[in-house]
């Protein structure tokens, strides 16, 4: 597999764990910035009622055809090229948008983007999933939070670990309102917000 990620590896069950509880048999998902494409593989596996319709940055998006190539299965559409720089939605309207992993690594901005486009994209209480890193009231939930949080700054100062709080104010305006926030195995956690 190209651009193998071993952290999507080990994050994919107890992810599919938590999306099983919300997610709907037949939901119609839109991921942002899947990457390699290993949650696709493995949600659209553990959820066979379910379509699946990965996205990436156009750098992106061959690594991910040439994986879901090899190992997709026929619940996985074909990836979407969706830069969040400039993109508004114009498909049908999913019941799921999912983003793992992304909100720390994009600018602030554009993680408020993918906000507002999640609520373009949803129908009438449709499901945002965010799975990653967060601080709350201005803390690292853990020491190694806090230097991986570093660690994205030396490489993108735009990068870094966003604070619940705005997350919530930007998600309020959007239109969601949070309903579970679970912590999640290496201080992660997944939101799950509703949109009204
Ligand atoms: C840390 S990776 C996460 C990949 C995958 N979701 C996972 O959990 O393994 C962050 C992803 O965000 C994508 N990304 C970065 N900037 C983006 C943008 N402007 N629009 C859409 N996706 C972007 C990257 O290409 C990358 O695949």
């Amino acid at each position: 597999m190209q651009g193998y990620s071993q952290a999507a590896e080990n994050n994919k069950a107890p992810i599919a764990d938590i999306m099983g509880k919300h997610l709907p048999a037949d939901a119609f998902v839109l991921e942002i910035g899947s990457g390699a494409g290993q949650h696709a593989l493995h949600m659209s596996n553990t959820f066979p009622g379910i379509i699946w319709l990965p996205s990436e940055r156009e750098a992106v998006v061959p690594i991910l055809r040439a994986n879901l190539a090899l190992y997709g299965s026929n619940n996985i559409q074909p990836p979407l090229v969706l830069d969040l720089t400039d993109f508004n939605w114009s498909g049908d309207s999913v019941d799921v948008v999912y983003a793992a992993n992304v909100m720390h690594i994009v600018s602030e901005p554009l993680g408020e983007r993918l906000v507002r486009l999640a609520v373009e994209a949803l129908k009438p209480s449709g499901l945002l999933m965010l799975y990653g890193p967060y601080k709350y009231n201005g803390q690292f939930t853990s020491e190694s939070n806090a230097s991986f949080d570093q660690w994205l700054k030396d490489r993108d100062p735009a990068s870094g670990i966003r604070d619940f709080e705005a997350l919530m104010s930007t998600a309020k305006c959007a239109g969601l309102t949070l309903t579970r926030d679970y912590a999640m195995p290496a201080n992660n956690q997944m939101l799950i917000f509703e949109r009204a």
